[in-house]
């Protein structure tokens, strides 16, 4: 008997409860495919609309607990939020900060040209971008330290206070050396212009403390991995050789924020943010989440792409089969890759954001058919 992994589930707002049911069905398909035994925890619904629903009390069920995270192999969560409510609920949407709480420092946000998407980019081909944006996940921008100065009933001031640790740089940036060395998520190894393993440092050197802290460790720890090609690029130029020569990259870390904006625009870049999976990733625990939010203008219409979330759940399940030292949780994490290549290429169910007029239900169906038949 095959060991059995617990996966907690979280379902979210907006697009989320479809592209989760989607993500199931391909779940189910590689428990077969791979042998492998899966119980599922939940999924639970949380979030914006659980709190409106249940007259702002809480964003979860009673019986959603913390213990319920730690306990869990690998949990994957739908994305949560509402733009109406952004900033007026008075808690938060999960029983704990799963990114700080669980320590999941490293995001990983794999961007590939895949066969069949026409890029935006013009004159290039599947397999001529593959890059992963890995953003440090705990610090920078988003480690809410900071407030507001009232006075008179008014706001007048606001700060946010930008953190960087030796600790957060050094072992986000490991990560990144270790992440080119094993070509984990992506289609190949090394960047497909000349097909060097190189870890790029992108950020803001010479212009913030926390950036020239970031850039003397990423000095520091290249030297000691010097079997992976050194590159370095200020975040703002980055965007810039992104689009004018995606080819060159292979793993890219940079701290929280920057990481934020460049994966979305990396969304773009791989053709529709319904593409881009991705997974919040730290040395106990990992949760599967796609890069995009609820997505509110598409919402209740059936029509989103679940591939994000069916290829974040394949990310989760390869961590775990890394962790675990279970290969066929790796085999499962490339048989789901393998698959959706596969319904892309034949190309004959799409939903609106890849150009077709396929519904989310159809094109989850065609790849949970496809992971079955992956050889
Ligand atoms: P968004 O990422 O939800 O949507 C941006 C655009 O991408 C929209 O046009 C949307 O239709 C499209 N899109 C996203 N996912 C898609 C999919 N699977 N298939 C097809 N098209 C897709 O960004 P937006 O509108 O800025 O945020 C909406 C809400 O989501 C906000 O309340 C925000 O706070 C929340 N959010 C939550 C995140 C999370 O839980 N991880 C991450 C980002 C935003
Ligand atoms: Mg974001």
């Amino acid at each position: 008997m095959s060991q059995r992994y617990k996966i907690l589930g979280l379902i979210g707002d907006g697009i989320a409860g479809e592209i989760i049911t989607e993500g199931l069905k391909v779940l189910e398909a590689i428990e077969d495919r791979c042998e492998l035994n899966l119980e599922i925890l939940g999924p639970y619904p949380v979030g914006a609309k659980y709190w409106v629903d249940h007259d702002l009390k809480r964003g979860w069920p009673e019986e959603l607990t913390e213990e319920l995270f730690y306990e869990a192999d690998a949990i994957f969560k739908g994305p949560t939020g509402l733009p109406d409510l952004v900033g007026k609920l008075h808690g938060s949407y999960t029983p704990i900060n799963m990114r700080t709480e669980l320590d999941l420092y490293a995001n990983i946000r794999p961007c590939r040209l895949r066969p069949g998407v026409k890029s935006v980019l013009t004159g290039r081909k599947p397999g001529d971008i593959d890059y992963i944006i890995l953003r440090e996940n705990t610090e920078h921008m988003y480690v809410n330290i900071g407030g507001f100065m009232k006075r008179g009933g008014e706001t007048e001031l606001a700060i946010d206070n930008y953190v960087q640790t030796k600790k957060g740089c050094e072992r986000i940036i490991k990560y990144g050396f270790n992440l080119a060395r094993s070509g984990d998520y992506k289609g190949k190894i090394g960047a497909p212009l000349d097909g060097k393993r190189r870890l790029t440092c992108a950020c803001k050197w010479g212009l913030t403390k926390g950036d020239d802290l970031f850039k003397e460790i990423y000095e520091r720890l290249a030297k000691e991995n010097n079997d992976i090609e050194r590159d370095s690029t200020w975040i703002d130029s980055w965007s810039y050789y992104a689009i004018m020569k995606p080819g060159f990259y292979d793993v890219v870390v940079m701290p929280n924020q920057y990481g934020d904006i460049m994966s979305d625009m990396s969304g773009a870049i791989q053709g529709s943010l319904g593409l881009a999976g991705s997974i919040n990733a730290g040395d106990k625990h990992c949760f599967a989440e796609a890069t995009h939010g609820s997505a509110p203008d598409i919402a209740g219409r059936g029509i989103s792409n679940p591939m994000s979330m069916i290829l974040s759940m394949g990310m989760m399940l390869n961590w775990l089969g890394e962790k675990r030292g279970d290969k066929r949780l790796k085999e499962a994490w490339r048989s789901i890759d393998r698959a959706v290549d596969e319904v892309l290429t034949e190309g004959k169910v799409r939903t609106p954001d890849l150009g077709g007029t396929n519904n989310t239900m159809e094109l989850g169906t065609s790849i949970a058919d496809a992971v079955l038949k992956i050889e």
